[in-house]
């Protein structure tokens, strides 16, 4: 069996669209999508990561501000900046890249930004309405991966789904979605035992787990959907995913590659929530 591949870059063009529609007609009344991103210091992968943000805004008619930082600059410098992008009305979303360096305080920075303005859905304030399944600005890279189950019609009712990863950014709010959405949710990590006796039980395998090629077709049950998290750089340049995507997908029934899977989901996701925050500015 070869496992049918999920397009991510058809998806996220398609919902790319239906956003540039929606920030074409808000920019017509006046109100112009507006994101923030800071970056601080010169990590490389945060970097080409900013940059595609700022990129697809531009694309989606999102107006973009970027803020960088040295990787020195005092937390009070950037929570200063915060303050004044939480004040500003034409500002609508707020992305702080992470990670951040030793000086800053994460949670305290995020949650920094206004509840209204955090498009990454990362402030405590959210997270604790996504886990108590009430609207809120859910996390890029999950949000995006639920946009895939819908798009491919993957249900996900009373199915055995394992995420390997519990991080804030990914594992977690996956986990929560999918519970949310009537899933039987297993979070497995780093100290699991036996992740393949988890693996081999899952209907949805989610693998976030920042190791390249680390589920192999031997840990997926046939005709499994994996989708695949991991955007890793290999020594030759290449990038690939924390799925061994040539032995997984003789085995799994759905599957995403890297690159061209959620990667480019994540960013639209973002660019979702933030005219999603102009259109409530508008009204
Ligand atoms: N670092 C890795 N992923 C993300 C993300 O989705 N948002 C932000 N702000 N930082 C990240």
């Amino acid at each position: 069996m070869t496992a049918r591949i999920i397009d991510g870059n058809a998806l996220s063009a398609r919902v790319r669209g239906e956003i540039a529609e929606r920030a074409t007609a808000l920019t017509a009344r006046g109100v112009q999508p507006c994101l923030a991103v800071i970056l601080v210091g010169e990590n490389p992968a945060s970097a080409v990561y900013v940059r595609n943000k700022v990129s697809a805004c531009e694309k989606a008619g999102i107006r973009s501000l970027r803020l960088d930082y040295p990787a020195d600059v005092s937390p009070e410098v950037v929570m200063a900046r915060l303050a004044e992008l939480n004040a500003d009305p034409s500002v609508h979303g707020i992305l702080v890249q992470l990670p951040l360096p030793k000086q800053f305080d994460e949670a305290a920075v995020l949650e920094a930004i206004s509840v209204t303005k955090d498009v990454d859905g990362f402030h405590a304030e959210n997270v604790g309405r996504l886990s108590q399944n009430q609207e809120a600005f859910l996390p890029c890279t999950p949000h995006g991966v639920m946009k895939m189950f819908e798009a491919e019609g993957v249900d996900l009712a009373g199915v055995e789904a394992v995420v390997i990863g519990r991080s804030n950014i990914v594992g977690k709010p996956m986990a929560m979605l999918l519970t949310n959405a009537g899933a039987t949710v297993t979070v497995c990590h780093s100290k699991t035992r036996d992740l393949n006796f988890h693996t081999r039980r899952a209907d949805i395998l989610v693998a976030a787990i920042g190791k390249p090629r680390f589920v192999t077709g031997d840990m997926v049950k046939p005709g499994a959907t994996v989708i695949d998290v991991g955007i890793n750089r290999l020594p030759d340049g290449k990038l690939c995913g924390d799925v061994d995507f040539e032995s997984a997908k003789t085995v799994a029934g759905l599957i995403t590659p890297v690159p061209g899977g959620v990667g480019p989901m994540t960013i639209t996701m973002l660019l979702e929530n933030t005219v999603i925050s102009a259109d409530r500015a508008a009204r």
